[in-house]
Order: structure tokens, then sequence, then C-alpha cells
């Protein structure tokens, strides 16, 4: 399996994304700036209304350090160095933040295909990456009855 460590990408952020005043409540920001776990229970919470500025700030002090910290505990080599650019790809270097990245693992069309994939990385994904991600995003797992909520799909692209 190859893994590609994404130790290029420093990102500039502008400085507006820094004082961007959350719109979530003061207390959830402190009680992370306390080290402690981020929910969004809070109903203000809202990212299909969140603009881009208020996406990006977001992303950076809540997304990423719950994110990379799942990430270490599941495998602490690979993603010590761990930044936007690991799910980001090229948007993060363009600034577009556009996912899915096709940059990364295509999601395979064939039960053979799903066979070759990595289990230990299936198993992160399905347990954590997705759940985490989807809670975070205040969205809700993707649901295959519905065919609708948050999956791999929003990060993954398909095999052509
Ligand atoms: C664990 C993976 C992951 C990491 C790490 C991550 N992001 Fe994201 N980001 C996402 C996903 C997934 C979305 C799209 C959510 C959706 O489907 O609406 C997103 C969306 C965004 C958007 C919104 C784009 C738009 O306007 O629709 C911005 C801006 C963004 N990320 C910035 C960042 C920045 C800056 C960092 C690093 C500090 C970062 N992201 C790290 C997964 C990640
Ligand atoms: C929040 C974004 C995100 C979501 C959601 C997500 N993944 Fe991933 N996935 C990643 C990132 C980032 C990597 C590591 C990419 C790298 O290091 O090149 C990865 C890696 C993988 C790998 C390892 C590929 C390899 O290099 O062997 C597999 C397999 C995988 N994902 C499957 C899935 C499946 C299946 C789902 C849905 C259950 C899923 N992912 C959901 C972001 C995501």
């Amino acid at each position: 399996m190859k893994i590609k460590l994404l130790t290029a990408g420093v990102l500039v952020l502008g400085f507006a994304g820094l004082l961007w005043i959350s719109p979530l409540a003061n207390s959830q920001t402190s009680a992370k700036s306390m080290g402690l776990s981020f929910t969004v229970a809070d109903t203000s919470f809202n990212w299909e209304k969140m603009d881009h500025a208020a996406r990006l700030s977001y992303m950076k002090q809540v997304v990423m350090p719950a994110m990379k910290a799942e990430f270490i505990k599941f495998n602490s080599e690979e993603f010590e160095l761990m930044n936007c650019k690991t799910c980001h790809g090229e948007g993060a270097e363009n600034h577009t933040f556009k996912m899915p990245n096709p940059k990364i693992w295509k999601l395979p069309r064939s039960k053979e295909g799903w066979a070759k994939a990595d289990t230990s990385y299936l198993r992160f994904m399905k347990e954590t990456v997705k759940p985490r991600m989807a809670s975070l995003l205040g969205m809700k797992p993707f649901d295959m009855k519905t065919m609708t909520g948050f999956g791999c799909g929003n990060c993954h692209t398909d095999q052509e």
C-alpha cells in the first residue's frame, strides 16, 4: 500500500480566518481552546449556511485538530504530518478546497476492487472517519435507504 505523506502543502491562511468570530456559542469555542472535545449540538451551527471564510475557519479550528488526532491514533507514522492537503489535495493549493478529492484512493465499483482494499483502513474509515466527520459538520452519516447523508463519497471519488 502506498501512502504519500503530503508535507509540501503549507497553507497560507488569510488573517481574516484567524479573526473570524464563530457563530457558535462562545462556550464551545473556549471549551475547544481548553482542549475539550467539541460538540455541534448547538442548533445555531449550520454548515450549509456558512460562507467559504467561515467554513475555512471552522475547518482550521475544529475539524483539523479533531480529525488529525483520530488519524494519528490510527497510524501515527503515516499521519504525523497530516494537514489540509491530506484530505483536500490540490484544493488546498488552489484554495477552492473542493471535495471530493480525486487524488486520494478511489472507491471501487466492483466486489473484487473492494476485496483488495486495506481492511484496517476500511474499518477506520467506516467506524471513525465517516461518523466523526459527519458529526463535526452537523450532518447525518450516509444512509443506504435514503441515499443521503455524509459518506465516503464526500471525500473519495469513484473509480472510472
Ligand atoms: C479529514 C479531512 C479534512 C481535513 C483534514 C480538512 N478538511 Fe476541509 N473539508 C473536508 C470535507 C469532507 C469538506 C466538504 C464538506 C461537504 O461535503 O460540504 C471540506 C470542506 C472545506 C471547505 C469548504 C469548501 C466550500 O466552500 O464548500 C473549506 C474552506 C475547507 N474545507 C478548508 C480546510 C482547511 C483550511 C483545512 C486545514 C486546516 C481543512 N479543510 C482540512 C475535509 C477535510
Ligand atoms: C473526511 C474524509 C474521508 C471520508 C469521509 C472517508 N475517507 Fe477514506 N481516506 C481519507 C483520507 C484523507 C485518506 C488517506 C489518504 C492518503 O493518505 O493518501 C483515506 C484513505 C482511505 C483508504 C486507504 C487507501 C490506501 O491508500 O490504501 C481506504 C481504503 C479508504 N479511505 C476507504 C474509505 C471508505 C470505504 C470510506 C467510507 C466508509 C471512507 N474512506 C471515508 C478521507 C476520507
